[in-house]
């Protein structure tokens, strides 16, 4: 074996379960399950511009055969491997309007762990053949074990997410996750179906040049917001930065966390709290860029501190290195 052989995410798994909080292995089981979810739904995204599958949900197809949205399959891929393996004991999805409640009637289950997730983020990039997302946000329920699932179990604030991650399907595929020791990233070599450890310890450049956000609400956004942005555009220093967006979270947030950049969705007068969900794309990415260094806020307040009154609640986000968000905040505080 070669000296230079990478860890397969499998190796990895097993090897940290140890540093994990709650040491049993079934934090590890539910990781593998996403694992396993991420592969299938790559293959699904992966084949989105030669199959005829991108129709309307509940279309049927020139076969005959019933034709599904992506989204729709992914949500259906990460129930059907989360609910198999005996941990999770409900699942909030971007999907579902409400919660899904598993072995509500096995009062011998020993289910811990809630799941919340976003199961195809960035959808509308399908169609154009751009890199498109899973999120995922784990909790341990604050319930008690053998009852069923209740919302209470969902709405806890993101300070107490055990893990928490995303699955990029991009010119690569890869899966990112934190269980609280740090961020790793796993790449998926397709002709194996394995993931390998590609990217370990993953940080936010403390600061960095790429400022990302849809820069046509920019009259809808607050004055700070405005002035920051103006702020990003003036020639100084290292400035003009400059502009990046895809429209999917996940792949503007992976590009920012590699080279260095903000990411923000603000609120505005037309969308009212911005776009972003709290509990399935703001958390867990928040989650995940504090375990990297970087800074996630709502407006003045931490994103992970939020304490949640609904499942599909948006809240504003601001989020990615550490000094640029610094700055942003100075701007938010002026007309505060
Ligand atoms: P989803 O596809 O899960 O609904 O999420 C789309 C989100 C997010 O991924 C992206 O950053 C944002 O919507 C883009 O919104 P705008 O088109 O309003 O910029
Ligand atoms: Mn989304
Ligand atoms: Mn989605």
């Amino acid at each position: 074996m070669s000296t230079n052989r990478k860890q397969t995410l499998g190796e990895f798994i097993i090897e940290n379960q140890k540093s994990f909080q709650y040491s049993s292995g079934e934090l590890s089981k539910l990781i593998n399950a996403i694992r396993l979810a991420a592969k299938v739904v790559n293959h699904e995204v992966n084949k989105a511009g030669l199959v005829d599958i991108i129709g309307t949900a509940g279309e049927t197809n020139i076969q005959g055969e019933n034709q599904q949205k992506l989204d729709v399959f992914a949500n259906e891929k990460f129930i059907q491997t989360l609910t198999n393996r005996e941990i999770v004991c409900g699942i909030a999805s971007e999907e579902e309007d409400s919660f899904i409640s598993i072995n509500s009637n096995d009062e011998n289950h020993q289910n811990k762990y809630v799941v919340l997730i976003d199961p195809l983020d960035g959808s509308s990039n399908i169609d154009v053949n751009v890199s498109v997302g899973t999120i995922f946000s784990i909790y341990r329920r604050v319930t008690p074990v053998g009852t069923p699932a209740t919302l209470e179990d969902f709405l806890q604030p993101g300070n107490q997410q055990v893990a928490a991650g995303y699955v990029v399907y991009g010119t690569s595929t890869m899966i990112v996750y934190t269980t609280g020791d740090g961020v790793n990233g796993f790449t998926l070599n397709p002709a194996l179906g394995t993931f390998y450890l590609s990217h370990p310890n993953m940080t936010f450049p403390e600061t960095g040049k790429i400022y990302s956000v849809n820069e046509g609400n920019y009259i809808h956004f607050s004055k700070g917001v405005k002035d920051y942005i103006k702020y990003c555009q003036m020639e100084e220093g290292d400035r003009p930065y400059t502009s990046r967006y895809i429209g999917s979270l996940v792949s503007d947030f992976h590009r920012n966390m590699i080279k260095g950049g903000i990411y923000m969705y603000p609120k505005s007068s037309v969308t009212g709290n911005g776009k972003l969900r709290l509990l399935y794309e703001c958390n867990p990415m928040a989650f995940i860029a504090e375990q990297a260094n970087g800074i996630a806020i709502g407006g003045k307040t931490r994103i992970l501190d939020i304490q949640p009154t609904e499942l599909h609640q948006r809240v504003p986000f601001f989020c990615g290195s550490r000094k640029m968000v610094e700055k942003l905040q100075e701007f938010l505080e002026k007309y505060h």
